[in-house]
């Protein structure tokens, strides 16, 4: 298991993280739009109403600021007997803060909880450029990812 930097915490998404730069670290991976705290409270009490289905996980600094982050989707199936299947989803790391092993750190946390709740694997879309960090976490290649854009 990675260590994190001293000061650091790893921890699950509050209300209040709006205010903590959680939007902008999203930035890093993608256009994330003007979302205002009112639009925010909205999407975080209908995430955090789906009991045992979102994980979303935060690393702050030390002045509890968030740095990094990464969401575990718990998709419940009929097949293989009722089984489960992790989504790892939205991973980023403030660029300045890249390469202090605090992505490889979100993956562990969120691979350790979708092994405790039982789900039989996960599974992740990234592009090339982001594939040998997912095999150092522990992923290899499988399948193919297709998109129907509405
Ligand atoms: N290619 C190859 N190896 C990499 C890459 C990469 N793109 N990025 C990191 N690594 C390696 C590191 O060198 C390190 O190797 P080491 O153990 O031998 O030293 C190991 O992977 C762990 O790296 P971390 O320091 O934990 O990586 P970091 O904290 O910088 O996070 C991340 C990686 C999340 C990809 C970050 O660069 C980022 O936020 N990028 C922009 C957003 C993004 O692309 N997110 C992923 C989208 S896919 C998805 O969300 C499912």
């Amino acid at each position: 298991i990675a260590a994190l930097p001293d000061d650091y915490t790893i921890r699950p998404l509050r209300r209040s993280d709006y205010s903590r730069g959680y939007l902008d670290v999203l930035r890093v991976l993608t256009t994330v739009g003007e979302i205002s705290e009112e639009m925010w409270n909205k999407r975080y009490e209908w995430i955090t109403s789906r009991n045992d289905e979102y994980y979303m996980l935060v690393v702050c600094d030390g002045e509890d600021r968030i740095v990094g982050t990464g969401s575990l989707i718990v998709e419940r199936k009929f097949i293989h007997s009722l089984g489960m299947v992790g989504h790892i989803e939205d991973i980023a790391v403030e660029k300045n803060q890249q390469g202090k092993k605090l992505g490889l750190r979100i993956i562990q946390a969120l691979d350790h909880v979708a092994a405790q709740v039982g789900c039989y694997k996960s599974i992740l879309d990234c592009s090339e450029v982001n594939e040998g960090f997912y095999v150092k976490c522990g992923f290899k290649r499988a399948g193919l990812e297709m998109a129907h854009y509405y």
